[in-house]
């Protein structure tokens, strides 16, 4: 079992993030927190000091990557990073007339594609070289089929949870792990305004468990929770013009 000692979390103001941010802090343990709210990330940080671990939080957008390279890059010189969690992430497609916008679409990508890119290349060299680390990308469940809503976002986690399976091969050489992480609904900023059905909706806290345990275990795929995952399993095995039957008749 792997266990981690300098931590960058990236998102970690509310939400999954957050709840990894608590379960990680304890005293040997230096956590770098991300997030773009300060109040937010700053309450986060003082509970995770108040467990006994070293906090440096930083109000930063992972877009930008110039900023995000050099603050981890500062990380790292202070304690090796051996985790990295590239969980930031947006969905901003909700509401009539958000759907199929382009400027909506771009800017998840910039956030979700991007943002994960700017967390993960500036620390993967010196983890190569160490032969030490493991990441963890949060993709989601929503990026396995063309579902009716939220196209970008589908689509952005679906590019990172395919280039995660496949950088995992190749840093397996470098014995660094590579998780993707694809949580189903969890209770966060992201689906409080939801206007639909999320099945086996679980708090942060729990999640935070499962990717946890996952991590430790360097597992290829941490998918969750089961009963969203077996649906999603299945409507990808079927041929795809009964999925899209299927989901055109449950979106209407
Ligand atoms: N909740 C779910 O059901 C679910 C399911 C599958 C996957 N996920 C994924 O889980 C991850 C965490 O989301 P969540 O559900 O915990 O939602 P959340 O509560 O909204 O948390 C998202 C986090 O990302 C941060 N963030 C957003 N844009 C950012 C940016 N440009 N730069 C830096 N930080 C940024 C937010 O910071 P601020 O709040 O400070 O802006 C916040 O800390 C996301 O990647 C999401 O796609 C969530």
């Amino acid at each position: 079992m792997k266990s981690f000692h300098s931590i960058v979390i990236t998102g970690a103001s509310s939400g999954i993030g957050e709840g990894l941010a608590l379960d990680y802090a304890t005293t040997g343990v230096r956590l770098a927190l991300g997030g773009r709210d300060e109040a937010r990330l700053q309450a986060v940080a003082a509970a995770c000091r108040a467990r006994g671990a070293e906090v440096e939080a930083q109000t930063i957008d992972v877009a930008d990557r110039e900023v995000m390279a050099t603050w981890l890059r500062a990380q790292d010189a202070a304690k090796p990073v051996d985790l990295i969690l590239a969980n930031a992430g947006i969905s901003i497609e909700k509401g009539k007339g958000q759907a199929i916008d382009e400027e909506r679409t771009r800017r998840t990508f910039e956030v979700n594609v991007e943002g994960t890119f700017n967390t993960v290349f500036p620390l993967l060299e010196a983890m190569r070289a160490r032969r030490q680390g493991q990441i963890g990308i949060v993709a989601s469940l929503a990026g396995f089929i063309g579902l009716p809503r939220a196209a970008a976002y589908n689509a952005s986690k679906s590019a990172m949870r395919v280039w995660g399976e496949s950088i995992r091969h190749q840093l397996r050489r470098d014995n660094v792990g590579v998780s993707v992480i694809c949580p189903g609904f969890v209770e966060s900023r992201i689906t409080v305004g939801n206007d639909f059905p999320m099945p086996f909706l679980m708090n942060a806290e729990r999640a935070s468990a499962i990717i946890r345990r996952g991590l430790a275990h360097d597992r290829a795929r941490i998918a969750f929770p089961i009963g969203t995952k077996a649906a999603i399993w299945l409507a990808a095995t079927l041929p795809g013009n009964t999925t899209d039957w299927l989901l055109g008749r449950f979106s209407r």
